[in-house]
């Protein structure tokens, strides 16, 4: 490809894919008659000297742009009825999501409540609330500023409940976004701990989906296409990041979530307790834990761990290759090996292991898992 091109795609929404297509935005509101956007992102965010750009940008034209960033790290249910108050108060037309997985998320959540108003958590997916989803939603846009979650092709938004801290997925295929701008240019100045543990977090989408039991092999070759990207530039992102790696890092990203429609996995039920009881970045929870919940599966699935190896491109076309791959590029990109090193204490493992196995990850991993199987493997990874 040409990084300095814009290819546009039509899957599994309209993505505009290339450096500086954030420009294209004022004339996309404006050819779809979109004069009022919400536009919701993080704290840290709304200082950044991009984001300011694509405000003032906006401000040229005659649109009028509301702000709204108070959310949480991990984002709970109130940032979305701050956010909907925000909607409710300024007379907006459409929403615009910018940022990481959190901001998206939120804006989401968002785009969700407008027109459905009961409890937030009555449309949990895990409860079969999707089927309350039954409304109109506003117009909604997507701009991710991170490589990683690739939330901005999703249809589904993680936000945790204030008090318990438990996490609840909210879905619905209205919930995707009419249109997405993916622009390399505004990741170039991630720092280098984000840009590492959110890649690894595009990894673990990858690796996961293409191990899930489904039969999918749709999602299995997006899902191979998005490591071989990954494995190409992620350590380069890193440590000397370039329009290329930026480049690769959000289409394997994105990659990542559009293939683990199919399903996720073990690494993902490890990693998601650690960010409601402790906190941890979700990216990070899930670098520490891959070689270990990666190691775990080998057992029964040669055959598709040696086509990971395969795309890897290792000498050896083995499962341990792979796990030995990915303790080396931890190491690479400064992710520690342990998860002591991340704050986990030997006292926790046991409230862990409940939550892992209480996770709705886990159940499409290709090998089952038991409670004592997290119990062990945490144990392992300390
Ligand atoms: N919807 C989904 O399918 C899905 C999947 C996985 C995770 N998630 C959720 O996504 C969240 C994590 O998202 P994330 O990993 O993108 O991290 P994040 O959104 O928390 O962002 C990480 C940090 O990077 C900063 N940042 C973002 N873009 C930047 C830029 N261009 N330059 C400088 N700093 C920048 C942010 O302000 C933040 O401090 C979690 O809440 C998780 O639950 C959602
Ligand atoms: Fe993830």
């Amino acid at each position: 490809m040409n990084f300095d091109e814009v290819y546009q795609y039509n899957f599994p929404t309209t993505i505009r894919f290339g450096a500086g297509t954030i420009k294209e935005l004022p004339a996309y509101l404006q050819q779809n008659k979109l004069k009022a956007p919400l536009i919701v992102t993080d704290p840290n965010i709304a200082q950044l000297s991009f984001f300011r750009a694509i405000i003032s940008d906006l401000q040229k034209h005659p649109v009028s742009v509301e702000v709204f960033h108070d959310i949480h790290k991990n984002p709970v249910k109130s940032d979305v009825y701050k956010g909907t108050d925000a909607w409710d108060q300024t007379n907006r037309d459409c929403i615009i999501g910018i940022g990481g997985g959190a901001a998206l998320d939120v804006a989401r959540a968002i785009v969700l409540r407008i027109n459905h108003r009961d409890d937030l958590f009555k449309y949990d997916d895990l409860i079969g609330g999707d089927v309350y989803v039954t409304n109109d939603v506003p117009h909604f846009i997507t701009i991710p500023t991170t490589a990683g979650t690739g939330s901005e092709v999703g249809r589904s938004a993680i936000i945790s409940d204030d008090e318990t801290h438990q996490k609840k997925i909210l879905f619905s295929p209205k919930l995707l976004a009419k249109i997405v701008f993916a622009d390399p240019a505004l990741t170039m100045e991630l720092p280098a701990f984000v840009t590492a543990a959110t890649g690894m977090d595009a990894l673990t989408h990858n690796m996961e989906a293409f191990l899930a039991k489904n039969h999918h092999p749709i999602c299995d070759g997006i899902a191979l296409e998005g490591i071989s990207l990954i494995k190409d530039s992620l350590e380069t992102a890193v440590n000397r990041p370039d329009l290329a790696s930026r480049s690769n890092m959000l289409m394997g990203s994105m990659m990542g979530a559009i293939a683990f429609q199919k399903g996720l996995g073990v690494v993902h039920s490890l990693a998601h307790p650690l960010s409601s009881l402790l906190d941890t970045h979700h990216g990070l929870a899930n670098a520490v834990n891959i070689p270990y919940g990666m190691r775990f599966n080998i057992e029964w699935f040669e055959d598709k761990f040696r086509r990971i190896a395969r795309t890897l491109e290792l000498k050896q076309e083995t499962g341990e290759a792979v796990v030995n791959y990915l303790f080396e590029l931890n190491s690479k990109i400064n992710i520690p090996h342990k998860l002591k090193d991340i704050g986990v204490k030997e006292q926790h493992l046991e409230a862990l292991a409940d939550l892992a196995f209480a996770d709705f990850a886990h159940p499409n991993n290709p090998k089952p898992v038991n409670r004592e199987d997290f119990r062990r493997l945490y144990a392992e990874a300390l």
